[in-house]
């Protein structure tokens, strides 16, 4: 005759093995995350160089808007560019509205000429846009390391090359 204490043993056991199996695959502390080095310490964490596009303003590619409306990455080279001051901004110079075709360049689109907050359109480029580099960074040539499987919808045939958010600033809400 089968008693309790048997049973509670039983099941245990039954219960360890069954747990054992779904564990049965484990992976050290080197293998976890995708740096693969001691998580404890920096000291063996080298990231990969950086490499910035060197191909001068007017040469340069552009690179496809990552989703409609999205600030384009800077594809030219901005050394000597990034130091933006009340007195100096370089980017303006070149993508100015009234400069820019002359040199080739994509104008600041009608976004940046308007004061989000009250909704008015400024005769002047918003202050708020100023600092160029706060939201366009250059795009290091660099292996990622997930692959992205994102794919974009964009609703104007040329939205891989070009903004329109002003015009469709307020799609959805009103
Ligand atoms: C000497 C002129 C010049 C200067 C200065 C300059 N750019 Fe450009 N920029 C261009 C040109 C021309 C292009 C188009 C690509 C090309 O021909 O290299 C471009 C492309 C871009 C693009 C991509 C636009 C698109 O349609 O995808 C961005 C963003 C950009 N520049 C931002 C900046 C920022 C930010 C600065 C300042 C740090 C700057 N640029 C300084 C001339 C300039
Ligand atoms: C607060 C963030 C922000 C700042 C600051 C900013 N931009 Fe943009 N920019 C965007 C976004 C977002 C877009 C795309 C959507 C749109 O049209 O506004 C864009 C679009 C652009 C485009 C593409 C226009 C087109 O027709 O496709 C250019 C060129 C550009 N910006 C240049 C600049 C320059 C030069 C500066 C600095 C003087 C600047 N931006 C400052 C966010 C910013």
């Amino acid at each position: 005759m089968i008693n309790t204490k048997t049973l509670i043993m039983g099941s245990l056991l039954g219960m360890m093995i069954a747990t054992g199996c779904a564990v049965s695959q484990s992976y050290n502390e080197e293998e976890l995350g995708l740096r693969k080095v001691d998580l404890y310490s920096e000291k063996s964490v080298v990231s990969e160089p950086t490499s910035y596009s060197t191909v001068s303003a007017g040469e340069s590619k552009v690179i496809q808007r990552s989703f409609e409306n999205a600030p384009p990455m800077i594809p030219h080279d901005v050394e000597g560019m990034m130091e933006i001051s009340k007195e100096s901004n370089a980017c303006t110079g070149c993508h100015m509205p009234e400069v820019a075709e002359a040199v080739k360049a994509t104008p600041i689109p009608k976004s940046h000429f308007f004061d989000m907050r009250t909704q008015k359109v400024l005769t002047e480029m918003s202050q708020a846009r100023y600092n160029c580099t706060a939201c366009h960074a250059p795009q290091s040539a660099n292996e990622p390391l997930v692959k992205n499987e994102f794919k974009p919808e964009y609703r104007k045939a040329n939205g891989a090359q070009r903004s329109n958010l002003l015009d469709t600033l307020n799609d959805g809400v009103k």
